[in-house]
């Protein structure tokens, strides 16, 4: 019998065609709520449902599913619980590697646009409020020798480390807060020498840029608290790429709007899509809804790989990347 997928929101080429190659395709033309995706996947009618961050695939509707796999359009899977997929011999799948140069450059504009006002200078000039040079006109801050703290040094965090290095940046990390592990020079590799590994207290006290390159966990959620954002400088601007749940969204409004921190660049929020109340008010942020991953190349090789893991995981082939390899053994 030929696969069958479901494909809970329409996705840019190559997927589809990849996905009709190997079966009958379903796609919803609105994304789903959560008892509807429940419901078509337990109905038995299809062999693997191809996802996305907003959809959420818990152990309640793993237990009734009548599926082979879940192949995630993503990179993160924490809208997945992989330990109840993987107990009810669930194939999760993702798409590493290919969006890591793109969520840099994004990191790199909030870095960028939080220190030169870019937002706040743009919306100046539209609105008529520009009449010439000015010697004091928006200053921001320089971002040349400004030290920057990475919080977590994957592939991202490195990507990250690569761009801020060129623009003259201190950069100091640290791999898994609010934990530490020591990085060996043999991982450091290409950054031995030019990036420094701090504890987290530390990479919190020092950093003037701090930008979260962390999974969502338990250990991460709300990771930046506002203890956290008690202890970093009141010129400290935060940037976020990674999750919004690693924030606590609340407390960063408070400490952007009392001169805690100086500001915050984000590209992803604790409810998406909604804000905390009184943060998009807020002159001193930078705020993307979610697009780190959001060019052309990226989503289509995005595509791609969701689809050659969904084939995979209908037809009995071993996805080329697997989230629960302990699945297959
Ligand atoms: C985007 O946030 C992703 O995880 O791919």
């Amino acid at each position: 019998m030929d696969a069958r997928f479901l494909v809970t929101t329409p996705i840019p080429d190559p997927g589809l065609p990849l996905l009709e190659a190997a079966g009958s395709v379903t796609v919803l033309p609105d994304p789903p709520d959560y008892s509807r995706l429940r419901q078509l996947c337990a109905s038995g009618d299809y062999d693997v449902v191809l996802t996305q961050l907003r959809d959420t695939v818990d152990a309640a509707l793993l237990a009734e599913a009548e599926i082979k796999g879940v192949s995630n359009f993503a990179v993160g899977y924490n809208n997945i619980d992989v330990g109840a997929a993987t107990s009810c011999g669930i194939l999760v799948g993702n798409t590493p590697g290919v969006l890591t140069d793109a969520t840099a450059d994004v990191a790199m504009a909030l870095i960028l646009g939080t220190a030169r006002r870019v937002v706040e200078a743009d919306r100046m000039v539209r609105e008529g409020r520009f009449h010439g040079w000015e010697p004091e006109l928006l200053l921001g801050r320089d971002v040349t020798g400004a030290v920057l703290g990475l919080a977590g040094f994957g592939r991202i965090a490195r990507a990250v480390a690569r761009r801020a290095l060129a623009f003259g940046m201190q950069v100091l990390f640290s791999p898994r807060p609010p934990g530490d592990r020591s990085v060996s020079q043999d991982e450091l590799g290409e950054f031995s020498g030019r990036v420094t590994q701090v504890p987290w207290e530390e990479l919190v006290a020092r950093s003037d840029f701090l930008s979260l390159h962390v999974p969502l966990t338990e250990q991460t959620h709300q990771l930046v608290d506002a203890e956290v954002l008690g202890r970093m400088k009141p010129e400290a601007i935060l940037i976020n790429t990674a999750r919004g749940p690693v924030v606590d969204e609340s407390a960063l409004v408070v400490s952007l709007r009392n001169g805690g921190i100086a500001g915050a660049g984000l590209d992803v929020y604790e409810d998406e899509p909604h804000l905390a109340p009184g943060l998009a008010e807020l002159p001193n942020t930078v705020l993307l809804p979610h697009i780190g991953s959001a060019t052309v190349p990226v989503r289509a090789e995005m595509s791609r790989l969701s689809a050659l893991n969904a084939v995979a995981m209908a037809t009995g082939q071993r996805p080329p990347h697997l989230v629960n390899p302990e699945v297959i053994g």
